[in-house]
């Protein structure tokens, strides 16, 4: 437990010194979250992205990439992968891999690290939650979201990025 605390305070060093804040929203409720989702869906649609998602236990990591794949008309049921690892999502209008990284134990991190460094190919959209726990050796160019819990249900959302394409498509989302 403790190494994962020291990996999660040097998640949020790199965060907030690499990365460039693109904008920060605060939404009332999960449909609100759903407005934002589906912004985020048309942004990606395309292109596709490397996502990776900060915030608590229950911030809502999953509940968004839920939202972002249904806008995606993504046919399966979208559920958590946090005893799978991966689910992958094939059946919308592009391939979406979706990663929950905290019970891997350090053994596993490098095998998946490897798996997520492939899935970072473009046309193909990837959301890893607690990236903190891949040791960093994740693609440069990537798109950070950041859930702050404020409260039953509000929360906040800061999305930065690495990569001038994703700094255009979240300016974009934000107008
Ligand atoms: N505005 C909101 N945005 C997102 N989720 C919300 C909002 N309001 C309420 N919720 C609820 O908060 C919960 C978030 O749970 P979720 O499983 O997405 O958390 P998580 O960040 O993936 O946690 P974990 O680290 O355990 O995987 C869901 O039950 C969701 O319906
Ligand atoms: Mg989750």
């Amino acid at each position: 437990m403790r190494v994962k605390n020291i990996s999660i305070f040097l998640a949020y060093l790199c965060y907030s010194l690499f990365m460039e804040k693109i904008f920060t929203i605060t939404v009332d409720n999960l449909d609100a979250t759903n407005i934002l989702a589906q912004k985020f869906a048309n942004a990606f649609r395309q292109n596709g992205a490397f996502v990776c998602l900060y915030g608590d236990i229950g911030a809502g990591k999953t509940a968004f990439t839920k939202l972002v794949a249904n806008h995606l008309n993504v046919k399966e049921k979208v559920t958590s992968p946090s005893f799978v690892i991966i689910n992958e999502y094939l059946s919308g209008d592009l391939p979406i891999y979706h990663f929950d990284l905290y019970r891997l134990e350090n053994e596993g991190v490098k095998t998946i690290v490897d798996e997520l460094v492939e899935y970072s190919r473009p046309k193909v959209l990837t959301f890893v939650e607690w990236a903190e726990f891949s040791d960093f050796e994740l693609p440069f160019d990537r798109i950070e979201i950041r859930i702050d819990y404020i409260d039953e249900n509000k929360r906040t959302f800061t999305f930065s990025c690495e990569g001038e394409e994703y700094k255009k498509c979240l300016e974009g989302i934000n107008k």
